[in-house]
């Protein structure tokens, strides 16, 4: 059983559906603690209500990023974790922390990177006129969004969609593939062979993006 924590600071959707697939009977990783940058963060009480022990790590309170970082090793390391999975986490970490936890670190992303990296992705996705969209889970790497991919799913873009739309349609993907994904490293699946992730035990078909309908 791979023990993971969660990384958040707001809403927490994709925390819930992690914690969802992991009390499912034989799942192969357990969430072992929620970490939130922000008091408030609503993702907290997600926690919460599943008896997740939760840990706030303000980085209001720390002088520096490097100080901020350390505490939230120590935080993860004090809970045993394995693996990192930041869902929602607003804070840029720094590369010593990064390196530190090299290859046992995923992230989400909505966008099919390497497209869109950053933030306001659904609002840039509309303005470039693409029609596919999607979301992504990554290895994470001192650069933001990058890294190598575990996984990808993805959605189109539809005529009338706004930024809202959009991002409801990529975040019900979302839900779908972060656990995908984590159960894919959780079982010792996946292999980083250079910066591509390989996958084991799976036919390449199988590999291609999932394709999720547009929401009548
Ligand atoms: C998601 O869209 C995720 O891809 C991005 O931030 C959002 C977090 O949403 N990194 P939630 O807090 O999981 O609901």
């Amino acid at each position: 059983m791979m023990k993971v924590g969660v990384l958040i600071s707001g809403r927490g959707s994709n925390l819930r559906s992690l914690v969802a697939a992991t009390k499912e009977p034989g799942f192969p990783a357990a969430i072992v603690i929620v970490v939130s940058n922000k008091p408030d963060a609503p993702g907290l009480d997600v926690a919460r209500a599943a008896g997740i022990p939760t840990a706030v790590v303000n980085h209001k309170d720390y002088p520096t990023r490097e100080a901020f970082d350390a505490e939230l090793d120590a935080v993860l390391c004090r809970a045993g974790v394995e693996l990192i999975c930041s869902a929602g986490f607003m804070r840029i970490l720094s590369e010593g922390f990064v390196e530190a936890w090299r290859d046992r670190q995923l992230n989400i992303h909505p966008s099919l990177l390497p497209a869109f990296k950053g933030l306001h992705v659904h609002e840039r996705v509309l303005e470039t006129g693409c029609r596919i969209t999607g979301c992504t889970v990554h290895f994470v790497r001192p650069a933001m969004d990058e890294g190598p991919i575990v996984a990808q799913v993805a959605v189109p873009v539809v005529p009338g969609d706004t930024p809202e739309t959009l991002a409801d349609r990529v975040l019900e993907a979302e839900h779908k593939l972060y656990p995908l994904a984590l159960r894919l490293v959780a079982e010792g699946r996946t292999r980083i062979v250079g910066e591509r992730v390989e996958i084991d035990g799976l036919p390449l078909e199988a590999q291609a993006p999932l394709f999720v309908p547009p929401v009548s």
